[in-house]
């Protein structure tokens, strides 16, 4: 006999699933509407970009938006490509280029090419077939912060020197817009004068965003309206709507378990032990292996020791001891910085001068958004599965 369950498809409740309607951002897509107007009219390029902190829909704004920009575009015989690029995942300029190659010039030998060069053959085939291309950098700030803004200029080269200005448009999206600092006042004041910020959710936009989700994820009935109320309270502190929909899924699974047609407050109230906001399970699904060993040095020294930080020079002997209990050669000093930087440029840790001359360069680290010990486990979690397969898959 086939188990009981209370949903009806987990899939709609997984963070890669792009929604039918974004609930409550008409506004703001209207105002993106308005900002691409002059691509369609006057086949002019535009810039803009969208900020706001974490689970605010930035990305799925984007992704709608670009769905809504094609079939416009195919009513009026308009040749328009939304291209949706993570920089967090595409992290250096080849491999955001690399994408553009992959649908613009597949048959092409690009080895050897300079990003530019490859930008440029890119252009030209938008040229040769009268189309557009609307690019949508999803998390530029990471980017900018770890490659500098040539990437951005070389859009507006590549199309100016192929006589071609109008052919490429950007759709940036940033949790904080400081990156603005990094890139030229032409290009700064064009992102600052195209921006839109989105609020973070209050509890009563999570609530519905959460019943219109229910419909498709769950069963009839089967999710009561108190629990609704009481996961939008609580990620109401964040406004973050992936924390909301991730503890609601949780709480719909401790009901599966229980064997129990109801999600109950009270499966609501146990799922939040189980989640945690700030840190996406996806970022750390996608950290190398050395990363997450060092990571989980951190979480179980901070965890000891109670306190906010650790120095460096503790992180380093913790993740010596987690490389033995995981048979795993530990990484050189100067690699372990690196390391370092690559979890603060994700926003997972944050690190300051310890302003003691402890040994050499020290710097003060600590996980601002977790709790350690979930962390922990959801870290030895992703090193367990690395373990037995190679490759972890989510949730
Ligand atoms: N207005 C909305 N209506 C329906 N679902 C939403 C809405 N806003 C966000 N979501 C859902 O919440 C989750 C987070 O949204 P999204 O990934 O777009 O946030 P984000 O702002 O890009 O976050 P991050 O800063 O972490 O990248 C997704 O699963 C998305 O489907
Ligand atoms: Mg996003």
């Amino acid at each position: 006999m086939a188990r009981e369950t209370v949903f009806k498809d987990q899939s709609k409740l997984s963070p890669d699933y792009i929604p039918e309607t974004l609930v409550h951002r008409d506004e703001e897509f209207r105002e993106l509407s308005r900002l691409f107007k002059p691509v369609f009219e006057n086949k002019a390029s535009q810039r803009v970009l969208v900020t706001g902190s974490v689970g605010v829909g930035k990305t799925t704004l984007a992704l709608k938006f670009g769905q809504e920009l094609e079939q416009a575009a195919k009513r009026r015989d308009f040749k328009l490509d939304y291209i949706h690029v993570n920089c967090r995942k595409q992290r250096t300029p080849h491999m955001v280029v690399r994408k553009l190659a992959e649908h613009y010039l597949p048959r092409l030998p690009r080895r050897g090419l300079a990003p530019q060069e490859i930008l440029e053959d890119v252009v030209k085939q938008l040229n040769t077939h009268d189309a557009y291309l609307v690019l949508a950098l999803d998390e530029l700030d990471y980017f900018v912060s770890r490659n500098g803004p040539d990437l951005l200029y070389s859009f507006t080269r590549a199309a100016e020197e192929t006589g071609a200005p109008g052919r490429i448009s950007i759709i940036a999206t940033s949790r904080n817009p400081n990156f603005l600092r990094l890139l030229d006042e032409a290009t700064k004041s064009t992102f600052m004068h195209n921006k839109i910020e989105l609020d973070k959710y209050n509890a009563q936009q999570l609530a519905d965003i959460l019943k219109d989700r229910v419909k498709v994820a769950f069963k009839m009935d089967t999710v009561r309206e108190d629990t609704i109320g009481l996961v939008s309270e609580t990620a109401a502190q964040t406004g973050d709507a992936r924390f909301a929909l991730e503890l609601l899924w949780v709480a719909g699974r401790i009901a599966d378990q229980e064997g129990i047609q109801e999600v109950s407050p009270e499966h609501a109230r146990g799922a939040k032990a189980h989640v945690f906001p700030g840190i996406r399970k996806e970022v750390l699904k996608d950290l190398r292996k050395h990363e997450i060993l060092l990571l989980l040095a951190l979480s179980r020294h901070l965890k000891i020791s109670e306190q906010a930080y650790a120095l460096t020079g503790e992180v380093e002997d913790a993740y010596n001891v987690v490389c033995e209990e995981y048979e795993e050669e530990a990484r050189k000093h100067t690699q372990v910085w690196e390391y370092l930087k690559r979890l603060s440029d994700l926003g997972i840790i944050e690190t300051q001068p310890s302003g003691e001359e402890h040994r050499g360069k020290s710097q003060k680290i600590s996980i601002p958004d977790a709790p350690v010990e979930m962390l922990e486990e959801e870290l030895e979690k992703i090193l367990g599965k690395l373990e037995k397969s190679g490759s972890v898959e989510i949730p």
